[in-house]
């Protein structure tokens, strides 16, 4: 129908995508190849048919399975340049990409190893593609304070390649605050911060609270749960927090997500954007079908689609001189 081609031309910016969720299965069948793992004697569908997850524990699972098969420089290389020149194909102009070291770094392989393949997939994307992109860094919620600070440590050499960080993985009993410590590091070195609160978290406002209070956070990476809390709404609205939605997760974790929740954040006043968040483990669903997904659940006007587009340039890390580019 003309109304996805209006989706598809749309110029878009993607401010929630883990470069490790972006590992489709031909990759991994390749790189399980390279690296002479198991996994090379399984077809596309067959790995396919062992992804489904119900919440962010069975999801991470599958994801840290995954995370395994990239070993070398030119693994994280061919995993960047793949998801930038996918989404360049729908017209993302710029995109924001997390990463998490650490899942890297405690097997073994080397921090200079995953930023110098992505580094190099981000500038001969950009020479290729025309796409721009940046690197926000993870830290692994469910690992201990100390590592995220050694893991900080570690990224000082490379700062000039990062222009954030991030919170993600095992939510539950890994609040914000246990990392008050590095994210202060952080905005001290000029980086700047959001991370997850994912949806439905034990503690989940609590969470919500301390990121937006007490460590900085300048975005909500999902976030719905602030629904629940009126003065957690009138904090984000009066600060104009964006949220980085995204729409597969939703309707696998939270069924009938978007249609009650994007609606009901978009009443409220806050300032939303669309994001794929792990498209190699979501059914392959990109910029482009994380907007269907949005604005066929929430019903929204071609209107409501560009502003939440613009949104995310609105939102996006960069200088005024290169939004101006974009809007
Ligand atoms: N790691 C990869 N994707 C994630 C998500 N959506 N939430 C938490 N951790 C993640
Ligand atoms: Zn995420």
């Amino acid at each position: 129908p003309a109304s996805d081609t209006f989706l598809e031309a749309l110029p878009k910016a993607e401010l929630h995508v883990h470069l490790e969720g972006t590992l489709e299965p031909a990759l991994k069948i390749i790189l399980a190849r390279r690296n002479g793992h198991p996994l090379q004697n399984m077809t596309e569908d067959e790995i396919r048919a062992g992804y489904s997850f119900h919440d962010l524990p069975s999801f991470l699972a599958l994801y840290y399975e995954g995370v395994d098969l990239l070993q070398t420089e030119q693994d994280f290389y061919d995993l960047c340049y793949a998801y930038l020149k996918k989404v360049a194909s729908q017209n993302v102009l710029y995109t924001e990409m997390f990463f998490d070291p650490q899942l890297h770094t405690r097997r073994g392989v080397a921090f200079g190893t995953v930023i110098t393949g992505i580094t190099r997939a981000r500038k001969d994307a950009e020479r290729d593609f025309g796409i721009r992109s940046q690197l926000v860094m993870c830290f692994i919620r469910e690992m201990s304070a100390e590592s995220a600070e050694e893991t900080f440590t570690q990224a000082l050499p490379y700062l000039s390649d990062i222009v954030g960080v991030g919170l993600d993985s095992d939510e539950k009993g890994n609040p914000p605050a246990k990392f008050a410590n590095v994210f202060r590091r952080a905005r001290e070195a000029g980086l700047h911060v959001t991370m997850h609160c994912d949806i439905d978290q034990e503690n989940t406002h609590e969470h919500i609270r301390q990121a937006l209070e007490d460590v900085g956070s300048e975005r909500l990476d999902h976030g719905l749960n602030v629904l629940d809390r009126p003065e957690l709404v009138a904090q984000a609205r009066e600060r104009h927090i964006p949220f980085t939605v995204c729409p597969f997760p939703n309707m696998v974790i939270r069924p009938g997500s978007n249609e009650k929740d994007i609606r009901a954040l978009l009443d409220a006043g806050m300032t939303i954007t669309i994001n794929s968040d792990d498209p190699g483990y979501m059914h392959s669903v990109y910029m482009t079908e994380a907007l269907k997904l949005a604005r066929d659940g929430a019903n929204l006007t071609p209107q409501e689609v560009v502003t939440i587009s613009r949104n995310a340039f609105n939102a996006a890390w960069i200088g005024e001189a290169e939004r101006q580019t974009y809007l």
